[in-house]
């Protein structure tokens, strides 16, 4: 019963508010469709590059292998099983190739590496289930639903939902020892797949952990200037904070620029599934922390820290500003006309300056990656200045955004 009333909430509220959204959606495309600085032959020529370079890069892969990594200086291709967290970019990113060129041989490689992935609907080991699974089954099934799609996202929504903990309200991110309990920013992408499972299974269990999730983030990830830090580790038996901390940035008070990414992201999401105006808040605190901070580049590709120390020697993480260009052409379409086109602007400049010879290799060049300079995990000494499957997933995905919005 309980289910039902939710449901019935859940799908009135959505309704209602896509209504809304529609309407000032329509109204917010109209007004940024005026002039582009990416125009559709270029849009075009870039999807077709991209398709040509992701067909080398499966040339060059190992038989049930993932790419993770290209290094020029060995011409050397590093891979991945299919339990690494970015296993399910590199399929997604060949079928958005294939929705923007029909190429065939696209889907049918993302078909074959797909069957090796699959079998990580029943690992209940990671968090990334979202990144893994949703990326690649969840766009297979809106290109071609498939009853067994569907089965194997319900399970890896399963998966992901044994490591929620009602006592921390909250998915644990990382296994650790007994005392800690780690929660990444991160996590706020792999809630898309609760939301996905809640709607197909009508079970709301899924969707009131990810909203649970959510709200513990906002309460305790986030300073008030809407930065958010990296790790948060809770005590497992009270549900307490212990320690705010970074892992991946320069230091624990440092605003690391793809966790601020992947939280405008995240809570973009929540709003359009929720309908939520918290969460509206929400990422809209985070992009105008990201995009008003004076350590932000004129071409809007954010260094790999917007507190790096060299800056303005500091590397750039091309990862962050893709992610953040997807998440705002999404985020614009919620807000009024003015911030509208201030999102939109931003997302244009960073996917022209991720479009551009300093970010994007020569055709045929680097193993077949699209995005050059990321930066994966910089204290680790590990993807520094390197392509990265997600930066490249997240380009495309928001020239498929860019596109579509300008298409009006
Ligand atoms: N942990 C995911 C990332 O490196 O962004």
């Amino acid at each position: 019963m309980r289910t039902y009333l939710l449901i019935a909430r859940v799908s009135l509220l959505i309704a209602l508010h896509s209504l809304l959204a529609c309407s000032s959606s329509k109204q917010n495309s109209k007004s940024l469709s005026s002039k582009h600085l990416l125009s559709k032959e270029t849009i075009f020529q870039m999807y077709t590059a991209s398709a040509n370079q992701y067909k080398l890069l499966a040339s060059s892969l190992p038989p049930n292998r993932f790419p993770r990594t290209f290094h020029p200086n060995q011409n050397r291709l590093e891979t991945s099983g299919s339990d690494w967290w970015c296993s399910g970019f590199y399929p997604g990113t060949l079928l958005y190739l294939y929705q923007s060129t029909a190429d065939q041989k696209l889907y049918e490689e993302a078909m074959r590496i797909m069957e090796v992935l699959k079998k990580e609907q029943y690992n209940t080991t990671t968090h990334d289930l979202g990144f893994m699974m949703y990326c690649s089954f969840g766009n297979a099934n809106q290109i071609a639903p498939k009853p067994e799609y569907k089965d194997i996202l319900i399970n890896s929504a399963k998966s992901l939902a044994t490591r929620f903990d009602p006592k921390v309200r909250a998915i644990r991110s990382w296994d650790s020892d007994k005392e800690d309990y780690l929660v990444i920013i991160d996590n706020m992408m792999n809630l898309e797949l609760l939301f996905w499972a809640t709607r197909v299974t009508g079970d709301s269990s899924f969707y009131e952990i990810a909203t649970t999730h959510a709200n513990t983030t906002i309460q305790n990830h986030f300073r008030p200037d809407y930065s958010s830090y990296h790790v948060i580790n809770y005590d497992p038996t009270t549900g307490a904070v212990q320690q705010k901390r970074t892992a991946q940035g320069y230091s624990n008070e440092s605003a690391w620029a793809r966790g601020q990414a992947w939280g405008l992201y995240g809570f973009t999401v929540m709003y359009r599934e929720t309908k939520d105006p918290k969460y509206l808040a929400q990422a809209k605190g985070i992009a105008d922390f990201m995009l008003h901070h004076p350590n932000l580049p004129q071409d809007k590709i954010p260094y790999w820290d917007f507190n790096a120390p060299n800056i303005p020697n500091a590397l750039r993480d091309a990862s962050a500003a893709g992610i953040t260009s997807a998440a705002l052409l999404e985020l614009c379409q919620y807000v009024p006309a003015k911030t509208s086109k201030e999102y939109f602007a931003a997302a244009e400049t960073m996917l022209q300056s991720l479009s551009s010879d300093t970010y994007r290799y020569a055709p045929g060049t680097n193993g077949g990656f699209l995005i050059k300079h990321g930066v994966g995990h910089f204290p680790q000494g590990t993807e520094i200045d390197v392509p990265l499957t997600y930066a490249d997933y997240y380009f495309i995905e928001a020239l498929k955004r860019y596109q579509e919005l300008s298409k009006n």
